[in-house]
């Protein structure tokens, strides 16, 4: 087992009605006005915006908004809210959303406090000392963004989607109610489902090899997502999938299932270039690099993707060819994201062989980085695990 620093301080409020608390959960931090993050619509037409504001009223508040954060959310509008946050004198954030309208909070939040440019953060420039607190209420269970450390974003200029995990980006705390979920397209559920999956994979299927717990917590929400993101994408208005689907979001990317190990986030590297280029949904950028990646690097750990097939798929292990075992789970769970809709080839959503060089060089600056997985991977074996996607 690593060495490692568990920390995960959100304060989580689970289950139905908390959002109607907003105003008291607030004014009873001492706070006054938020600035509320939101995206293109779906809180208008849920009746949560509506929600939020009289709760705001009775509590006493004042706010200010910033609304339409779209997905794989933009530079430039996070600016405007660091602008608006200042000239409005808001104290707080109040993300309404999913990780791109919380994640839009987050940049927001450490720009406030600094004099330069926010994107110095997620460029390597400057390192944040500061933050304004985040709060949210989630309406999708997907990028983990609620307890995560996490902020992703887009710069225009370029089109660079980077990551940026700094402890100030830990929200205060989340209000998560599973019904916010019952509006959500199949489609977004889908590709929350796949999000969830690999985030604790990208921790998982990792070096070193086994970390008892760590791997028994992560099989077992491997296996409630399996068993419980198809319920929810039949039934929207399940309650206990949905439920099972949004805490499962949250212990997936707060660190919980990587107790112990080392993490990658290559298949996330992979999917953020085809985020960024062609706009697909964060979820479906993974359901294609995830089994093109896997078949590539499998046979550098084969009792790991065997276990993971036989664990958390059921698969039969075959002692005589354990390759046999782990290719067969890396089939069951591209059936599975394929079985919920979601693409698993590149040539799903388009993209042909002529566009497998370029994507290779943004993935890598232009050739000069080269990732340590299983397998050092810099343009050339990106190439080679993109073509495996088309
Ligand atoms: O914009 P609105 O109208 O709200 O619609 C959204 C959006 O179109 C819709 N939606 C959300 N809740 C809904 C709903 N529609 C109906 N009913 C509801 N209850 O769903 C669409 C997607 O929303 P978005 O916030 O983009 O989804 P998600 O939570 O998947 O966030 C994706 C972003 O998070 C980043 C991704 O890269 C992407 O930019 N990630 C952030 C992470 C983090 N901060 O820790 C980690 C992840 O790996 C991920 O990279
Ligand atoms: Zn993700």
């Amino acid at each position: 087992m690593n060495n490692f620093i568990y920390h995960s301080p959100t304060k989580v409020y689970f289950g139905r009605g908390y959002e109607t608390k907003i105003g008291s959960l607030l004014a009873e931090r001492g706070f006054r006005k938020p600035l509320i993050v939101y995206g293109g619509g779906s809180i208008k037409r849920s009746g949560l915006y509506d929600t939020v504001l009289a709760s705001l009223k009775e509590a006493g508040l004042s706010w200010a908004e910033l609304g339409g954060v779209q997905p794989n959310p933009l530079l430039a509008l996070a600016k405007e809210g660091i602008a608006r946050f200042r000239a409005e004198q808001c104290d707080v954030l109040l993300a309404v959303g999913g990780g791109s309208a919380i994640d839009t909070a987050k940049v927001i939040g450490l720009g406030v406090p600094y004099d330069g440019d926010v994107w110095d953060f997620w460029c390597g420039k400057a390192t944040p000392k500061a933050g304004i607190p985040t709060t949210v209420i989630l309406t999708i269970a997907a990028a983990g963004s609620e307890t995560s450390q996490s902020a992703v974003i887009t710069n225009e200029d370029g089109m660079l989607k980077r990551g940026l995990n700094s402890e100030f980006n830990r929200p205060l705390f989340s209000i998560m109610n599973p019904e916010l979920t019952y509006t959500l397209p199949a489609y977004q559920t889908a590709c929350g489902v796949v999000d969830i999956m690999m985030h604790t994979l990208e921790r998982y299927l990792t070096l070193p090899g086994e970390v008892e717990l760590t791997d028994r917590i992560a099989e077992s929400l491997l296996k409630t997502v399996r068993t419980y993101g198809p319920i929810a994408i039949a039934q929207p208005d399940h309650y206990e999938a949905r439920a099972e689907l949004m805490w499962a979001g949250s212990l997936s990317h707060n660190d919980l299932t990587g107790c112990g190990r080392a993490s990658i986030f290559i298949n996330h590297k992979i999917g953020h270039e085809l985020s960024a280029k062609y706009g697909t949904a964060h979820g479906a950028s993974l359901a294609i690099a995830f089994p093109a990646w896997a078949k590539y690097c499998y046979r550098s750990n084969i009792p790991r993707f065997a276990q993971y097939a036989v664990r958390v798929w059921g698969c039969e292990m075959d002692y005589a060819k354990p390759e046999a075992t782990a290719l067969a789970g890396i089939a069951a769970t591209e059936d599975f994201f394929r079985s919920i809709g979601m693409p698993v080839r590149l040539s799903d959503i388009g993209i042909g062989e002529a566009e497998i060089d370029d994507l290779a060089s943004r993935i890598t600056a232009g050739g000069k980085n080269v990732i340590e997985t299983y397998i050092p991977c810099g343009k050339q074996e990106f190439a080679e695990i993109l073509r495996l996607a088309l």
